[in-house]
């Protein structure tokens, strides 16, 4: 079994690999933008540093075959000879690449939708070859658009009538819809986690945006949200497992899944309490101020780069509307199915905000390591 992989050099990328490597005996072909091998074994190490020591790293790469491949380009950039062999070789797609850029609506319509149908089409190919055990897609929890106080489930959550709020919801919403539409012959899973935020059983992390969010609003002497907002934060370690299992299930009970806190989700009380011992008071809430942040945070965004709170405004001005909307995504299908809950934030945001502090949100990567 061979799996053709995209993001693999990603934060969710990372854990996905991390997790088959360990649970399965697959060979992983991993779709790398580098300008050479070399190049791409570096951007491999510097995303699963996070996991695996030296040794199981050079381990790792035994059963990783680097393909060089750029969803930007046509076919994917893959040479001939190397498209023949994924083609060949690889029984099923794993498309975990994106542009999360919120801001950006020419880097999601090149990444997101221009990039998946190169990755669909050469799923076609594949199809059209021999079996294609499957083609699962790393969606998103944005897909379900403008929310208000809402538990969303599965297949409630693409709503054609309902505005989005970026760039990023609306095409991977598109995105969900192509891969559908295009490969309606073949087995699917559509993965969609919530915010994810930091892993559940240490304190290190290498994807900032949100940890810094949420920092800043820790730091906040009075943060502007009702503290019974429901925050749907799901850690790391949970997404990629559940990604990893599910892939490779020959029957998955299901076509979508929510990877996510879903209806046990903590609230931004919750939060406070747990944070209390680590920042020495407690957080302060104060209701009703939304517009009024809003305006406050587009204001920051625009303040000269380098003013320090430039930074934050940047941040929370495409962040806000997915802390206020106060609404969760049910996760029954994927708790039932793999018999786990994922942890609550409140049991690791303690570690995680101290860490992120420490190293002034810079994980401190280690150098390419020696070949032994
Ligand atoms: N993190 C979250 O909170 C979250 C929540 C919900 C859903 N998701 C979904 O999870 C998936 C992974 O997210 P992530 O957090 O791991 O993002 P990430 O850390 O930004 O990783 C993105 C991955 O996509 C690759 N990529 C981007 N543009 C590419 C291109 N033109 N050609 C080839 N590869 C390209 C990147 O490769 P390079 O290393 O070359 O840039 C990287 O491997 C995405 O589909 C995202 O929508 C994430």
């Amino acid at each position: 079994m061979s799996i053709f992989l995209t993001g693999g050099t990603g934060y969710l990328g990372g854990y996905v690999i991390t997790e088959l490597l360990a649970r399965t005996d697959a060979r992983l072909a991993v779709m790398t933008r580098a300008k050479n091998l070399d190049h791409a074994r570096e951007k491999l190490w510097k995303s699963l540093q996070l996991h695996l020591d030296a040794a199981d790293f050079f381990a790792a790469l035994e059963r990783i075959d680097i393909v060089p491949g750029d969803l930007h380009a046509p076919g994917l950039g893959l040479p001939d000879d190397v498209r023949a062999k994924v083609v060949r070789e690889c029984d099923s797609v794993l498309h975990i690449a994106a542009s999360l850029n919120r801001k950006s609506s020419k880097a999601c319509f090149n990444t997101n939708l221009r990039g998946t149908l190169s990755v669909v089409k050469l799923a076609r190919e594949i199809a059209d070859a021999h079996e294609l055990r499957r083609f699962s897609y790393v969606s998103t929890v944005a897909v379900a658009g403008q929310r208000d106080n809402e538990v969303v489930h599965e297949d409630e959550a693409v709503d054609w009538a309902r505005s989005d709020y970026d760039p990023y919801g609306r095409t991977k919403k598109f995105t969900e819809h192509m891969v559908a539409e295009l490969l309606p012959d073949i087995s699917r899973v559509v993965f969609r986690p919530s915010i994810v935020m930091g892993d559940s059983r240490h304190e290190r992390t290498t994807q900032w945006d949100m940890v810094r969010a949420t920092v800043a609003l820790a730091d906040l002497p009075v943060v502007p949200l009702d503290q019974t907002t429901r925050l749907d934060i799901v850690p790391a370690d949970f997404v990629g497992e559940a990604i990893a299992r599910i892939h490779v299930k020959e029957r998955p009970d299901h076509g979508i899944y929510h990877l996510s806190a879903g209806v046990r989700a903590i609230t931004a009380g919750d939060i406070a309490t747990a944070m209390e011992p680590v920042l020495g008071r407690r957080m302060r809430f104060v209701k009703h101020l939304d517009g009024a942040t809003d305006l406050a945070f587009r204001a920051m965004n625009r303040l000269p780069r380098g003013n320090a709170l430039q930074p934050i405004g940047a941040l929370m001005k495409v962040f806000w509307p997915y802390v206020v909307y106060n609404t969760v995504f049910d996760n029954d299908r994927i708790t039932k199915e793999i018999g786990r809950m994922p942890e609550p934030f409140t049991t690791y945001c303690g570690p995680l905000y101290r860490f992120a502090k420490g190293c002034s949100f810079r994980f401190p990567y280690r150098d390419y390591p020696e070949a032994p």
